[in-house]
């Protein structure tokens, strides 16, 4: 994706992460997902005091952008790391995420995991989570 681009949507999930909500494990995560009419949904990680029903910022933003009929995306930028810290790594997605973004992005979705706009890593999802269960499993598609 072009460096503009991606910086945009970093700059995207950057601003979502401050609404994350996270006062269990204090590690705030924001995420950017760029639909492919251009539309771009944001998500933040939001917790739960019972733990479990913990929703990730990169479901957030999917199923923000699903529950408004929008189901095909290009790209999404992830960005992560504990309050008032810069993580030597880059937030990558969860199991779960992945799972769940590869029902609507599928294997050539683009994948952001940024430190910065200008210290990020680019991937796609078939990378992230080769040999998917998707909906062409179940011919659904
Ligand atoms: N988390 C995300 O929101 N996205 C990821 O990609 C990794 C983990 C959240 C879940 C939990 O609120 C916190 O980060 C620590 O695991």
């Amino acid at each position: 994706m072009e460096r503009t681009q991606a910086q945009q949507l970093i700059r995207a999930a950057f601003a979502a992460r401050r609404f994350a909500y996270t006062p269990y494990s204090h590690f705030k995560v924001g995420a950017a997902l760029l639909a492919r009419n251009g539309q771009v949904f944001t998500g933040c990680n939001i917790e739960s005091a019972s733990y479990s029903p913990t929703n990730c910022a990169e479901r957030t933003a999917l199923f923000k952008a699903v529950s408004e009929g929008v189901t095909e995306f290009s790209a999404i930028a992830i960005v992560g790391s504990r309050e008032g810290e810069v993580n030597r790594i880059v937030t990558s997605p969860c199991g779960v995420c992945r799972q769940a973004l590869f029902e609507f992005g599928g294997p050539e979705l683009t994948v952001i995991m940024a430190r910065s706009e200008e210290d990020y890593l680019e991937t796609t999802l078939g990378e992230l989570l080769p040999y998917g269960f998707g909906p062409k499993n179940l011919e659904l598609d």
